[in-house]
């Protein structure tokens, strides 16, 4: 993590474990006002002991009122929000056997909706300011569909359009937009999984990552990168040749 005070006052959501924890952390130990959204006060108040320039914002993202709420408690309390990492997500592996139409809504509310919730909230504000910068946490897992991903990967394919359409309108109100697509990261999200995990990461490295990218005019941070070439590559596949590839990684497709 460079130590930068880039930001005055950065928002988080999904701030009480993995990536976002240590990016909430990172930006306090450089200076910056982190306001930490998650579900857990309580771990939150724990990221508030590690680091006092942490402030524990507890907030589910599905319940829009709250979100705006959350966003005005923010800035009276810290002043305007520069920086927000829109980062709250759940992961739930889908099983061919199954399908859980619950689990698949539950994914976009979290996931997808959480995030419009919060543009909603904070986008008024950056607009009359005419400055801000937002990330959004999608993921490579984004790019195509994937064994197991039939109800993560469309929320996070969502996100990584959802920027594509709003970055151009964005950036000509002075507000930065930028997509995050991390690969597999050691977090609590990962420490379910019992398939192999291909240039899984630490977090610290993904936050490295993260925090350079941030830093950076590119519009999409993806890590690491032999993950990335190789989805980018799998994504330009003619159908045909995709499914031939998926029926051997996954024998029920
Ligand atoms: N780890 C990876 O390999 C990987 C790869 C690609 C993308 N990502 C993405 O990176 C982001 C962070 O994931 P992570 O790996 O750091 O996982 P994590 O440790 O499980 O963190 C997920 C965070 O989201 C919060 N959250 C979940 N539901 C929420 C809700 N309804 N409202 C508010 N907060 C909520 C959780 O807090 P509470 O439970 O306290 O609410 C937690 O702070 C996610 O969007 C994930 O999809 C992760």
């Amino acid at each position: 993590m460079p130590p930068v005070a880039t930001w005055k006052h950065a928002w988080i959501t999904g701030a009480s474990s993995g990536i976002g924890a240590e990016i909430a952390v990172g930006l306090a130990e450089a200076g910056t006002s982190v306001s930490a959204s998650a579900r857990s006060g309580e771990k939150l108040e724990a990221l508030h002991k590690r680091n006092s320039g942490v402030s524990a914002l507890p907030l589910d993202v599905t319940d829009p009122a709250a979100a705006r709420e959350a966003v005005q408690a923010a800035e009276a309390a810290h002043g305007p929000i520069d920086l927000a990492i829109l980062n709250a997500g759940i992961w739930q592996p889908s099983d061919p056997d199954a399908f859980d139409g619950d689990a698949a809504a539950r994914s976009m509310e979290v996931n997808y909706l959480g995030v419009t919730h919060a543009l909603a909230a904070l986008l008024p504000g950056m607009k009359a300011r005419g400055h801000g910068h937002i990330a959004v946490v999608a993921s490579v897992a984004g790019y195509r569909g994937l064994p197991k991903g039939a109800y993560y990967a469309p929320t996070k394919s969502a996100l990584i359009c959802l920027c594509e359409a709003l970055r151009p309108e964005l950036e000509a109100q002075g507000i930065k937009l930028q997509v995050i697509n991390p690969g597999f990261v050691k977090t609590p999200m990962t420490s379910v999984n019992t398939f192999p995990m291909p240039f899984l990461m630490e977090v610290e490295d993904a936050v490295s990552a993260i925090m350079r990218g941030l830093t950076s005019s590119k519009f999409e941070i993806a890590f690491p990168w032999q993950l990335v070439a190789l989805l980018k590559l799998l994504r330009i596949l003619p159908y045909g040749l995709y499914f031939w590839l998926m029926r051997r990684i996954s024998p029920k497709v």
